[in-house]
């Protein structure tokens, strides 16, 4: 297997894009395959759409400079100059929480119509995150029904989960911790990791080079693990559900300690992070987890697991724990002023986690939700999510945007730090001096707090068992 195997990539969004454009970095020839036409344009003229970093000049490399991207609305002359693809489309929740497998199945229909003229084999791969059985009864049954050929023999068929995060999904793509292949038969498995050890060779070469520049490693072949294709469907949802359990769990032990004078919530986290067996990431506590992926994805494994007749107690309490999070935070600036009703409420960071402009099921959305409720008014800055979040109908244009984090702050009653930008970091306790009676809620935990307090700021954190002042 080479790199003269050409790609489709269908869903060009977060993943699609990323994995398109990494493809490409390579040499593979890929077509990036999207029913949205600006976003077609936009990779055509060398354009992102979201802001992701060190994608913009990758993008621009592959499509401009070595041409070997190239963005298209019509499956069917994609898939049929092409040896592969991935199914990269969303799969977001419906109202029950359930995995919403609308666009997998579109998808799998016109892959299937597009190979049934096509006299080659064609290998297709789910890389979107989908409920186990659903490659089997879905993607295989349909792709089957349109194309006339059996899977296994007529075509190809694998399903493996992708594990980027986003803010740093150009890294994880060139550095993957591991690959994770669920076959449907054997020759699909091999084929598709014939694949991902041409895109991770050792070889060195100009691709090699540069990413080695920019994060100081060399590219290597990750372990890859082959499985059943509901295994690999499976670990995605135990990945996911396992990371915002940790989160939850740290959160869970953050309400214990702000009722223990003196007890914070960061020192247990180093205490026990460094225990090998707990490993310190995923043990900040603050307002919340949220994203598009693990609300999401614990939702549909959770009604999954009802729907094969068993109740999950533990991922239960995880949304749980979560959902109070946000009310914790209005909590706590309900402690520090008698009333939210009037207030000026400045809010640093909308976007669900630094280094991205995703605002989907972002804390912030829910906090400020509850602070409109209560009759705040709410100025926010972020350095990138404004705009998106201007389009998100639950708060879009119910709130004030200021153009910098000293126009948010200036003569607002009280400020709540959700998300960690860096920016955000090197605040000093005299920025928050523009305010009218400085009072600082640390959703994420990124202040000293004895700095603040002895500066005379109002400070309160989540997991911080300390008295008001
Ligand atoms: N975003 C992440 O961080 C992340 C990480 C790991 C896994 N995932 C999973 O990957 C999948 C994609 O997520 P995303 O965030 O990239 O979604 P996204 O919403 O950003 O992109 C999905 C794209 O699919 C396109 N699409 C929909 N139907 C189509 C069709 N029939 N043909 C072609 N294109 C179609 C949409 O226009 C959109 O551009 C989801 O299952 C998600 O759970 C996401």
């Amino acid at each position: 297997m080479n790199s003269k195997v050409k790609i489709t990539i269908t869903g060009t969004g977060f993943v699609g894009l990323v994995t398109a454009a990494v493809f490409a970095d390579k040499g593979f020839s890929v077509v990036a395959l999207d029913i949205d036409q600006e976003k077609v344009d936009a990779v055509n003229k060398g354009e992102t759409f979201f802001f992701e970093p060190h994608l913009p000049p990758l993008i621009q490399r592959v499509v401009l400079k070595k041409k070997t991207l190239t963005a298209t609305t019509d499956i069917a002359e994609s898939i049929k100059s092409s040896d592969v693809t991935f199914i990269c489309v969303g799969t977001p929740s419906l109202e029950d929480g359930s995995c919403d497998l609308q666009y997998i199945e579109q998808s799998a229909r016109d892959i299937g119509r597009a190979i049934k003229e096509k006299n080659d084999y064609h290998l297709v791969i789910a890389k979107s995150t989908i409920v186990p059985g659903t490659t089997r009864n879905l993607i295989k049954k349909a792709i089957e029904e349109e194309s006339g050929k059996k899977a296994g023999e007529g075509f190809g068929l694998c399903m493996s989960p992708e594990f980027l995060r986003e803010g740093q999904s150009v890294h994880d793509t060139v550095f993957p911790d591991r690959i994770v292949i669920g076959e449907h038969d054997k020759k699909s498995g091999e084929m598709l990791e014939g694949i991902f050890r041409a895109l991770y060779s050792e070889k060195v070469d100009e691709y090699t080079k540069n990413w080695k520049a920019i994060y100081n490693k060399q590219v290597q072949c990750p372990e890859i693990l082959r499985f059943s294709l509901e295994t690999a469907e499976c670990i995605k949802y135990a990945n996911n559900s396992f990371l915002a359990t940790k989160i939850s769990f740290i959160n869970e032990f953050a309400n214990i300690c702000e009722r223990i004078k003196g007890v914070d919530i960061n020192n247990i986290a180093k205490g026990i992070g460094l225990d090998f067996r707990i490993n310190p990431r995923f043990l900040r506590a603050g307002a919340g987890f949220g994203g598009s992926c693990f609300p999401k994805d614990v939702r549909a494994i959770m009604k999954f697991a009802q729907d094969v007749d068993y109740e999950p107690k533990i991922l239960n309490s995880v949304i749980g724990v979560n959902t109070h999070q946000a009310k914790r935070m209005v909590e706590l600036a309900e402690e520090k002023l008698e009333t939210l009703s009037g207030k000026v409420v400045c809010i640093l960071g909308l976007s669900f986690k630094p280094e991205t402009d995703d605002m989907r099921s972002a804390p912030s959305i829910k906090i400020v939700d509850q602070l409109l409720s209560k009759d705040a008014k709410i100025i926010a800055y972020d350095p990138k999510a404004m705009n998106e979040a201007k389009k998100e109908h639950w708060i879009g244009n119910k709130i004030t945007y200021a153009n910098s984090i000293q126009d948010a702050l200036k003569d607002s009653d009280i400020c709540m730090l959700i998300t960690e930008w860096a920016e955000f970091k090197s605040l000093e306790p005299k920025d928050f001096k523009s305010m009218k009676n400085p009072i600082l809620i640390d959703g994420r935990r990124i202040y000293e707090p004895e700095k603040f307090l002895k500066e005379g700021i109002k400070y309160s954190g989540i997991g911080l068992g300390l008295k008001s002042n």
